[in-house]
């Protein structure tokens, strides 16, 4: 019996003790949840000291969370709005940047106190994909109409807002973000940070370990969330200042970079508590943009690397590489494999200098070359020499046999297809005999430079193909000819170990999806420097960033390049003397000055022939020189002969002596309305004056109808001029060809439109066509005084009217006249009623316009258009 009393009394104090246990467990979890539901400022406390690592065994917080649904992003354009403070501000330029590199469209407004915005939509499109704000209080402390029009907009098409807070004393600050449900602590140091794993924006960033040691600045802002409907992205602890008070404690981690998930209003933001200096921000940027465009602002992750190593047997000796740099280079190359899809080091060789280095070096050479098919290779020149030097195509050609033959004595393949010059030197500026005798020699397609267009910014660098070699652009990585030693890096080691760990060598790899980076020989001898940059970059890369590396032969590199940016192809050339280095390497028998001053643009039918003839009279103004196929016009911006080089052009022009202040100039007359006539002009010729002349585009139109019928164009003989005009879109497509030749020139304002974004007005001069058949003398006063000639040359004299031709021609000696040919002043019958009718309203808006692009610009209207105008009263 005591025992089963016992038993009892056991049992009563076991259900006791599971009771009690319960009881405490329930509080304790109780406690967990309500701490859990509160979020944020406790997990300071929580978090004292913890490792990145800990971070997932955090509550709440960083579990995954799903944002607002993005509504369709595809109703807008992809142009980002960024509000900045001021055209210089430092965070502004870096946003920009990162935008230009990653090649999207921005529109930049200086954010006012107000927050006044710019139009939002177009119809009923909305023309801005993201808005940023490089300071977030601009946009909280905006004005309520503002604040909701930019709101409903955000909501309606599905907009994100990136924000960037600073706090601007020195004081701490510690306050309420206006609207949001959290505080900021400002101007604090920070340190030791990681990355929310679970942040929706991770795109390119990958959540690593713990970015240990301090971050740059000490005006950092922290978020303190309260809410669960804005995750943290980046976290880092609190350095300085030591006083803090709660929530705000050292060891603990807080939030650098915030998302607002949009739970709250629909409206997506991220938020940042600092500029970009720090790397990682600049990544989270990039992913940002990424995630709150909905992904119609995002890079791939595919990331294409080609290491060229130039000047392989060039160098002096102790510069070069011996038998154990070989070897290095040699695993290193296996060893990048792992991290860098097929690595293959890419090896430019100058043959001539073979055998040129100390003893241990010439074995460095022979151990390069036993281990030829490790290797990729390309011919560099036989003897280093700039191909800008030789003006001869044959000579260069004798140079390039040299270095195959060398190849082809040493077992080197020679069917890459690629080449670089040395120093660059005549792919960009063009020395159109390089371009020739690489093909002929070695069947060259590939190149790349860092020149086109410019050296600088590097994020402007871009490819192109010319003579059906395609150009791409090439990267530095830091490393130069000179750079041999760690110790002695260009300010100081430090600066080569920024520049791989978040620095511009990574944002290099990070922005561009293609980089075809430049080494020398001597970055793999000594302290290899080369190894030892590639290897920690593709280390950080695979620690930071989810990006796929990987090498391929430089054909397929090209072919990806253009695909990836096709419209990149067509080059567009500029003087090569407004660069200087572009100068050096541009030939010294060449010269800039055979590029004409101004530019007759046209349109046809309107007296430009005239105009031409008028102008040649004057004894300071010259021509170019006859083309065999279009007469006096060169026709070189508008079509396919500009992709002949400037070196073509130039040809037409004679070469002005020193002391002469000669005005050259071309006439084109199809360049006014040709698309892309005007951004290569102004590329080339940037200061030219350009001279259009307008006439009634209904005469216009005739006239070129006209003209067609007596070139016997089948289409102008079979129908009439009405047919023409008012065929349908159906009709025959040599009737509409036709039609678009006889109609397009005359839209007048959208062509002068294009020229206006390219050139400022006063280099425009527009001269009615109608005072120029009347009295030419005045034009081309006024044309002088436009174009700044002297000496002044009088036309009064020098142009008679003749009467048999009916307009005004050349006066010469004897009382001849010297007058334009049979094709220029056609007799024909006028036009009819109906078509004069018919054009008359089909002009009609276009009149409009030109009126109104006329005002702007100052000018009068012309009789012709005065007439049009007042018949819409
Ligand atoms: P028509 O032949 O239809 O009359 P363009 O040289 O641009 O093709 O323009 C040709 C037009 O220039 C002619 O068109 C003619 O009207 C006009 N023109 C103006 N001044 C002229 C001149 N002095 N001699 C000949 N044609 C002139």
């Amino acid at each position: 019996m005591s025992f089963i009393m016992k038993l009892h009394r056991h049992f009563q104090r076991t259900v006791i003790l599971l009771a009690t246990f319960c009881m405490v467990s329930i509080i304790i979890s109780a406690y967990y949840l309500y701490n859990g539901y509160k979020q944020e400022s406790e997990l300071s406390e929580m978090a004292l000291e913890v490792d990145c690592g800990d971070l997932q065994h955090l509550p709440y917080r960083l579990m995954e969370v799903k944002p607002a649904k993005l509504s369709d992003t595809s109703r807008s354009d992809t142009t980002v709005l960024v509000f900045v403070e001021s055209q210089y501000s430092s965070l502004g330029q870096d946003i920009i940047m990162i935008l230009e590199s990653s090649r999207f469209q921005y529109h930049i407004e200086i954010a006012s106190g107000k927050g006044d915005l710019p139009a939002l939509m177009e119809k009923s499109r909305g023309k801005y994909i993201l808005i940023i704000y490089e300071n977030i209080l601009k946009y909280i402390n905006m004005d309520t109409w503002n604040r909701s029009l930019l709101d409903k907009y955000c909501v309606e098409y599905g907009v994100g807002v990136i924000g960037f807070h600073k706090t601007s004393d020195k004081s701490l600050q510690s306050f309420q973000l206006k609207g949001f449900p959290f505080s900021v602590y400002g101007n604090l140091a920070v340190k030791d940070c990681c990355i929310n794993p679970h942040s929706p924006l991770l795109h390119v960033t990958k959540s690593s370990k713990l970015e240990k040691g301090s971050l740059p600045g000490t005006d950092w802002t922290v978020f303190q969330i309260n809410h669960s409907a804005y995750q943290p992205v980046i976290f880092a602890k609190v350095k300085t200042p030591e006083n803090l008070s709660p929530p705000i404690s050292k060891g603990a981690f807080h939030a650098t970079v915030i998302h607002d998930l949009g739970l709250h209003d629909g409206i997506q933001r991220v938020l940042f508590g600092n500029n970009l200096n720090f790397w990682l921000h600049k990544l989270i940027f990039i992913d940002a943009v990424s995630f709150l465009s909905g992904k119609r602002l995002t890079l791939s992750l595919d990331r294409y690397i080609l290491v060229d190593i130039d000047d392989i047997f060039v160098g002096k000796e102790g510069t070069r590489m011996n038998t154990n740099d070989v070897k290095a280079l040699l695993d290193t190359q296996n060893l990048l494999r792992a991290q860098i899809t097929n690595f293959t080091f890419n090896l430019g060789f100058s043959g001539k200098f073979y055998h040129t280095g100390t003893e241990e070096e010439d074995e460095g050479d022979d151990r390069l070359l036993g281990s030829v098919d490790e290797f990729w290779w390309f011919p560099h020149m036989w003897s280093h020499m700039q191909p800008h030097l030789f003006h001869n195509e044959s000579s260069l050609v004798e140079q390039m046999i040299l270095n195959k033959k060398f190849a082809l004595e040493h077992g080197i393949p020679t069917d890459m297809g690629y080449a670089v010059a040395p120093h660059h030197s005549g792919v960009y500026p063009v020395h159109v005999q390089l371009y020739e005798a690489w093909k002929k020699v070695w069947n060259i397609r590939i190149t790349s430079t860092e020149e086109y267009p410019h050296l600088k910014p590097a994020r402007y660098r871009r490819g192109f193909i010319h003579k059906n070699i395609m150009v791409l652009p090439r990267q530095t990585c830091g490393l130069f000819t000179h750079t041999i030693f760690y110790k002695e890096y260009p300010g100081g080691p430090k600066e080569l170990d920024k520049s791989i760990q978040g620095g511009e060598l990574f944002f290099t790899v990070v922005l561009n999806p293609i980089s075809i980076f430049m080494t020398h020989l001597s970055n793999y001898g000594n302290d290899r420097l080369g190894l030892y940059t590639f290897v920690n970059l593709a280390n950080f890369v695979q620690s930071w960033t989810n990006l796929r590396l990987q090498t391929l032969p430089p054909v397929q590199l090209a072919h990806k390049y253009f695909e990836l940016f096709p419209d990149q192809k067509d080059p567009l050339w500029q003087n090569p003397c407004d660069d200087k280095r572009h100068r050096d390497i541009w030939s010294k028998e060449k010269t800039c000055d055979r590029l004409p001053k101004f530019l007759v643009i046209g349109p046809q039918k309107t007296g430009t022939t005239a105009l031409y003839l008028f102008l040649v009279m004057h004894p300071s103004i010259l021509s170019n020189s006859p083309s065999p196929k279009t007469f006096e016009e060169v026709q070189f911006f508008n079509r396919n002969n500009y992709h002949r080089g400037i070196d073509w052009y130039m040809d037409f022009f004679p070469v002005p002596s020193n002391v002469t202040t000669d005005f050259l100039f071309e006439k084109s007359a199809n360049y006014f309305h040709s698309e892309e006539a005007p951004k290569r002009a102004a590329s080339l010729v940037p200061k030219a004056k350009i001279i259009t002349i307008l006439i009634d585009p209904s005469d216009r139109a005739y006239s070129w109808y006209q003209h067609q019928r007596s070139h016997e164009d089948p289409a102008a003989l079979r129908f009439s001029f009405y047919e023409v005009i008012s065929a349908g879109p159906r009709a025959p497509s040599e009737l509409r060809a036709l039609q678009k030749r006889c109609l397009v020139p005359g839209w007048y304002a959208s062509h002068i439109e294009r020229w206006l974004v390219y050139f400022p007005p006063f280099q425009l001069l527009i001269i009615d066509g109608q005072q120029l058949r009347t009295d030419p003398a005045t034009v081309m006063d006024e044309v002088q005084k436009f174009l700044g000639v002297s000496p002044h040359y009088n036309y009064s004299e020098a142009l008679t009217f003749d009467s048999h031709k009916g307009f005004w021609c050349q006066l010469l000696e004897e009382g001849k006249t010297k007058c334009l040919g049979k094709s220029k002043g056609r007799k024909y019958p006028p036009m009819d009623p109906d078509s004069r009718a018919f054009l008359s309203s089909y002009y009609r808006e276009h009149n409009v316009e030109l009126s109104k692009l006329l005002h702007r610009l100052g000018q009068p209207l012309p009789s012709w258009l005065r007439q049009e105008l007042q018949k819409l009263r």
